[in-house]
């Protein structure tokens, strides 16, 4: 997607720090569901999660103080990203490693992409403070990605989770941008 000059009165800039935060609660959400399903069947993958839920609640935190800076709305999918985030990590994380390892890949890929093309549109218009916010996430967001990737098979279920949770992503990404 190519962000340009909003034809309203939010800048595309306030859209995409709004995006990105309801984004990010919905990332808390999916590895909060991911964990408290592997506390109890796949305790092995506690750590990872453990540590890219500390990332995601750090990058809520750093859109969440640029959007105070602005005008302090939230998005209006922040609830509905919360509540499919909660989804997404329960089906996946019910669906084992490979589940888990295919919802990481599809929503970090989706995620990652974006924010390249985020940080074309914000170097363009020169807003130095939403840039630092959006460049301050890319190196972890690629690295989650990174992890899902790692040994991730292409069975027909990963396939499929792949495809809807990249669907709902970008879908979600569009919606926040109106
Ligand atoms: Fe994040
Ligand atoms: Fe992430």
């Amino acid at each position: 997607m190519i962000y340009k000059d909003s034809n309203n009165h939010i800048p595309t800039a306030t859209k995409i720090l709004k995006v990105n935060h309801a984004g990010e609660f919905g990332a808390v959400c999916i590895y909060r569901a991911q964990i408290w399903v592997c506390t109890i069947f796949n305790r092995k993958m506690l750590p990872v999660l453990n540590d890219f839920i500390v990332d995601e609640r750090r990058h809520l935190q750093v859109f969440d103080e640029e959007i105070s800076r602005r005008n302090g709305v939230r998005c209006k999918s922040y609830y509905f990203c919360g509540l499919g985030g909660y989804f997404l990590g329960f089906v996946s994380s019910l669906l084992g490693t490979q589940g888990i390892k295919s919802c990481t890949f599809a929503v970090e890929h989706t995620v990652v992409s974006h924010l390249k093309e985020q940080l074309k549109y914000l170097k363009q218009v020169d807003d130095v403070h939403a840039f630092e916010a959006v460049s301050s996430i890319l190196a972890d967001e690629e690295s989650h990605r990174d992890y899902g990737s790692e040994g991730l098979e292409s069975t027909r279920l990963v396939k499929f989770l792949s495809y809807v949770v990249k669907g709902v992503t970008t879908g979600v990404i569009k919606f926040g941008m109106r």
